[in-house]
């Protein structure tokens, strides 16, 4: 027997004759079904016409289409085993297959599609799973098509200086290992998401992210020398004129000078500094371990801790200040003083400040509920009691009215249980503890040497709340 009969014989015949069953015909038109939609889509991609920025798009592109492909193909050889069991059961599975007649045209025809087409599904197979594998990387897989859950740090992503750095860039390692431990993680997220089991709010322990080494340092060198910075910050107060003050401070960043001395806030802070903290978000620190000469280590201990020091020690590292890098979000107050610093609402429409921020802070069940609440609230509080603002600046009250919802969108969650102040901001000292989480003057070796809160430290404070200080017109500012 030629190998071409003994091929003929052992696998065809079978697989034509049990092949003859529903699952195994449904199977086959599903996968060619799908392989003539995916590759449309392909095509319509390659062609760059008509391109969808749509996260959903991608999802049925790169994920269920090939996903009802190769559940296609899986059905054949499944219904085949189904039918020869039932032939077998009733005992009329024959010995012998019947002839296959080469010399039809039909069904030559029919075997060189099945020939080409196995072809052609192994190609598919092969380019679908990578560019699926490539898709589930992109930013837009990560924030968007997992809508809910990941909103808030999508959103506050996109307002970030970082919103062209890929998630993966930050959350996935490199290498096959931290790879498959990302995918191991995302699978469990994905079957939070299906059962609606995930945490609200998602929190973020740094544990989890990737060391700054590998993060922020590929980018950034963290021997810059940056120097002494000036921080300007404009408030409004609460009263009908909206009186506006400004801050200004003169930060010591500091960082390594040529003669590989540390300084100022960022310099000081590359000398491997460890600590404990308490809390998954690294709030509460109770412990500060800070290296010596000769691998010695001064331990300073916070005064509100009375018990032992257990806990992981982490290494301090760039996002234990910049923990929002890429997820930015600001308070109610400095999000409303900054965006009417440049304009809108408009300091010329009385008490804006203070019912905007009471519009924004008011409880709303969801984003679409606060943006009908906050604009009706502004126009009801202009009609009813300043019908001449109401009349003369109606489009200032408008514009306002748009900036205070785009605010709230961007920082409030309620489908999240994501709130004003939800996820602390480690720079700073004012609205969180941020440094003051070790530098409170709370933090005490026990040789008396105690983590320094001398305001100037960190940075002289040129004026504060001044309503016209001197300084910025003399330095040039406007
Ligand atoms: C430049 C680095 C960087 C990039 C890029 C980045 N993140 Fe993050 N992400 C962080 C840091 C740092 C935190 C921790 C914030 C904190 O602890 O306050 C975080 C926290 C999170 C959290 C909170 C829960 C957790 O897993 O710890 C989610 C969810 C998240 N990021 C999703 C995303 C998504 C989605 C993208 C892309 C759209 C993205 N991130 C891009 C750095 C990054
Ligand atoms: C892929 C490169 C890349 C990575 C990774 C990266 N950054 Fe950046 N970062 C940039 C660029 C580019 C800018 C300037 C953006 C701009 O000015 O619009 C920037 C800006 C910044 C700024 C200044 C923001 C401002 O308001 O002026 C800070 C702070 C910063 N990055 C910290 C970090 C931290 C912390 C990490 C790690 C969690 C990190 N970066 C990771 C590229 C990167
Ligand atoms: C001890 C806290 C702290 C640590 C640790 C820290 N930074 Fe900063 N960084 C600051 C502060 C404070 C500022 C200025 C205020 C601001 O950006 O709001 C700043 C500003 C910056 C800026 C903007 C500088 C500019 O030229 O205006 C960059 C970029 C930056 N940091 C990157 C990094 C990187 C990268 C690391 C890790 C190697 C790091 N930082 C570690 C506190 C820190
Ligand atoms: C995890 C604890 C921790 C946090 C958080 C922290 N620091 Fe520090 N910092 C230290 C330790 C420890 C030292 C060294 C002891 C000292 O100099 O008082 C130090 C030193 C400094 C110094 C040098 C002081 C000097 O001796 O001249 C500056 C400036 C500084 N930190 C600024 C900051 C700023 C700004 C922040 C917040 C953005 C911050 N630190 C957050 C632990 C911390
Ligand atoms: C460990 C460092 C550190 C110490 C000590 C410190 N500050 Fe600050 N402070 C900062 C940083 C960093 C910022 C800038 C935050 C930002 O970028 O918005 C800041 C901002 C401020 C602001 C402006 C706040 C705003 O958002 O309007 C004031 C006012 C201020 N500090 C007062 C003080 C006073 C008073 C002391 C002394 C009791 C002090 N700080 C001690 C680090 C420090």
């Amino acid at each position: 027997m030629s190998v071409f009969d003994n091929f003929t014989k052992r696998w065809l015949q079978p697989f034509f004759f049990l092949g003859k069953n529903s699952l195994s015909l449904i199977g086959g038109a599903i996968t060619t079904a799908a392989a003539f939609v995916i590759v449309g889509f392909w095509m319509v991609d390659v062609l760059g016409h008509g391109g969808s920025a749509n996260p959903y798009l991608g999802i049925i592109t790169f994920l269920i289409l090939p996903g009802f492909f190769i559940a296609g193909l899986i059905m054949i050889p499944i219904g085949i085993a189904i039918q020869r069991k039932k032939l077998l059961a009733v005992g009329q599975l024959p010995s012998i297959y019947p002839d296959i007649d080469f010399n039809e045209p039909m069904f030559r025809h029919a075997l060189n599609f099945v020939v080409v087409a196995t072809f052609i599904n192994f190609v598919i197979v092969g380019i679908a799973s990578y560019r699926g594998v490539a898709y589930m990387d992109t930013p837009g897989f990560c924030g968007a098509a997992c809508h809910v859950p990941m909103q808030p740090q999508w959103v506050a992503y996109q307002h970030s200086p970082h919103s062209h750095v890929d998630c993966v860039e930050c959350h996935v390692g490199s290498g096959a290992g931290n790879y498959f431990q990302a995918k191991m993680a995302g699978m469990k997220q994905l079957v939070g998401v299906t059962f609606d089991t995930y945490p609200r709010p998602i929190l973020a322990p740094l544990s989890e992210l990737r060391p700054a080494r590998a993060t922020c340092e590929a980018c950034h060198a963290p021997r810059r020398f940056v120097g002494d910075r000036l921080l300007v910050k404009t408030s409004f107060a609460d009263d009908d004129k909206n009186t506006m003050t400004k801050t200004i401070l003169v930060l010591h960043l500091g960082g390594v000078d040529s003669l590989s001395r540390l300084s100022g806030i960022h310099g000081h802070h590359l000398n491997h500094f460890e600590y404990v903290a308490t809390d998954d978000e690294d709030q509460t620190i109770i412990a500060v371990y800070e290296p010596g000469p000769n691998g010695s280590q001064t331990e300073y201990l916070s005064s509100d801790w009375k018990g032992p020091v257990k806990g992981v020690r982490r290494v301090m590292d760039c996002m234990d200040c910049h923990n929002q890098a890429a997820h930015a979000y600001q308070t109610a107050a400095d999000a409303v003083n900054e965006s009417m610093a440049i304009g809108t609402p408009s300091a010329d429409l009385p008490f804006v400040h203070k019912q905007g921020l009471q519009l924004i802070q008011a409880k709303y069940s969801s984003q679409s509920e606060a943006a009908t609440k906050i604009q009706a609230g502004l126009e009801d509080f202009y009609r009813t009691q300043y019908p001449t603002v109401w009349n003369t600046q109606h489009e200032q009250v408008e514009k306002a009215a748009q900036t205070l919802i785009t605010i709230y969108k961007q920082n409030v969650f309620p489908a999240m249980k994501v709130t004003w102040g939800t996820y602390p901001n480690n720079i700073g000292h004012n609205n969180f503890p941020g440094c003051f989480r070790c530098h409170d003057g709370n933090h005490t070796s026990k040789d008396g040497k105690t983590i320094t809160n001398d305001c100037a430290a960190c940075h002289n404070l040129l004026a504060v709340d001044e309503s016209n200080p001197k300084l910025l017109s003399e330095m040039g500012f406007q």
